[in-house]
């Protein structure tokens, strides 16, 4: 039976098991969803053994297991490894999921469930490819499998395995479906990803809450200065205040700015869909730029004082906030992490104390286009989808790309089939089964012409 006809008669089987795995809460985040999260690392683990890879193991770390397991069909033919995360991000707010977050269901022909595409969906492709070129005898090259449970909470302990596990992770090429694409009719390889400062902050004013009526006015209050202390770290064009912030930063050449900007884009449209009457942004650069290869800073969350029914008149006696920065090349992300702390602290006024903690942290990365791997890519999405895949880069982060290249010398092909209005981390996630079919398909074509440039 040829591969394709294999993915045809099994695409059934494929989204029940997928959907067995989106049923299972692996919620990183949270630590009571800890029994969950170790038992979807199992499922991997069975999944990877029943599509017939060897040597499946569940690797203890610090925090949550990283599921291993391989085919190798001779030691001479290359080696892929494949790089996925079996755990997601929390479900919340609950009450704006149209139905729950882990009772997965179709709907226009889209799979809605937490994790449908970040990423068991996507990971899971990998897995249904694999065990497509075992049964149907079309396995080319030797394959590896990497899947993690951490990503959503920074892999804290990934570099410390692939630091100890070089030689079972030696490979030629990292592949990760943890990316998006342009559009179905637009296929896309993601060639560019941002790093990431994470940090909370808190300001403190006086020693406990206070009435509003008593001290108000003479008194700071520690959410004003915070807001005011966030408002200033942008300018009026929406620059980044932080001194240095942009020092290291490497502009595109014009030729890259164009070429990046020739993909398909409809500002209406995106408007229409975030339900946003303007778009802002910084001076002087395109959304597709502004969401792509420029630094941001934004707030996560923000909180303090009476946030309950009613009303209370207090003055608070400290104020919180989660802010992250996005990162490009070459910034680094302890360094920009430094630069906001000292920043931050330079401009609190002495009414307030203020503390900034580090959360966690990840390089940019961009990988090549003129390599064998990229272009085993292109020819995969050319013959599936008939037609050359456009360049992109995307605004998300995904930290063990760079830490792949600079532990394991390796470069990573980003063969991404999400579609950026997926919903990733936000209410009502989903997938499409065409991108999970087709996913499936280009991915066992990744490996067809991949073994093909070695010969
Ligand atoms: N899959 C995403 C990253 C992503 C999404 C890249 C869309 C490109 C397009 C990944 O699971 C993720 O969410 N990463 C985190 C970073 C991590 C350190 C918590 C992110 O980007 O916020
Ligand atoms: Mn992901
Ligand atoms: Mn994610």
């Amino acid at each position: 039976m040829s591969s394709i006809d294999y993915i045809k008669d099994n695409k059934q089987k494929f989204l029940d098991e997928l959907f067995d795995l989106l049923r299972l809460p692996s919620v990183s985040a949270d630590p009571a969803y800890k029994n969950d999260v170790l038992k979807t690392a199992e499922f991997v683990k069975n999944s990877l053994i029943s599509a017939g890879a060897d040597n499946v193991e569940v690797c203890e770390t610090a925090g949550y297991p990283i599921v291993y397991g391989e085919k190798i069909i001779d030691p001479k033919l290359p080696t892929v490894l494949v790089y996925g995360h079996y755990d997601v991000q929390p479900a919340d707010p609950l009450e704006l999921w149209d139905s729950p977050a882990f009772e997965p269901v179709i709907k226009n022909e889209k799979i809605y469930a937490r994790g449908a595409c970040d990423d068991k969906g996507q990971m899971y492709m990998h897995v249904k490819a694999f065990e497509t070129m075992m049964k149907t005898n079309t396995l080319t090259t030797n394959v590896k499998f990497m899947i993690e449970g951490e990503e959503e909470v920074g892999s804290d302990n990934l570099g410390v395995f692939v630091k100890n596990n070089k030689e079972k992770l030696a490979a030629d090429i990292i592949l990760i479906s943890d990316t998006s694409m342009i559009s179905l009719d637009t296929p896309s390889i993601t060639v560019g990803l941002r790093g990431l400062s994470y940090l909370q902050v808190e300001v403190t004013g006086p020693n406990r809450d206070l009435h509003s009526g008593v001290y108000g006015g003479a008194v700071a209050n520690p959410i004003n200065e915070l807001c005011k202390m966030i408002a200033s770290l942008k300018d009026e064009n929406n620059k980044i205040t932080i001194p240095g912030f942009y020092d290291k930063v490497v502009e595109l050449t014009a030729d890259e700015r164009k070429a990046l900007n020739s993909a398909p884009f409809d500002l209406d449209e995106y408007k229409k869909d975030l339900n946003i009457d303007a778009i802002e942004g910084e001076d002087g650069y395109t959304t597709l730029e502004r969401a792509g290869i420029r630094p941001t800073l934004d707030v996560n969350g923000i909180w303090g004082g009476y946030i309950g029914q009613g009303a209370k008149t207090v003055l608070p006696s400290k104020a919180f906030a989660k802010i992250s920065m996005r990162l490009v090349p070459n910034q680094v992300s302890g360094e920009i992490t430094e630069l906001f702390t000292n920043h931050f602290k330079s401009i609190a006024p002495d009414s307030v104390k203020v503390k900034v903690t580090p959360h966690h942290g990840g390089e940019p990365a961009v990988t090549p286009t003129d390599s064998v791997a990229y272009a085993a890519a292109s020819d995969a999405f050319v013959e599936a989808w008939g037609k050359a895949p456009i360049p992109t880069r995307d605004g998300g982060s995904i930290p063990i790309v760079s830490l792949f290249k600079k532990e394991l010398g390796l470069d990573t092909v980003l063969m991404g089939f999400g579609l950026d209005s997926d919903a990733i981390h936000s209410p009502n996630e989903h997938y499409g089964i065409a991108n999970f079919m087709k996913g499936i398909e280009t991915i066992t074509l990744f490996y067809k012409h991949f073994a093909k440039k070695f010969n």
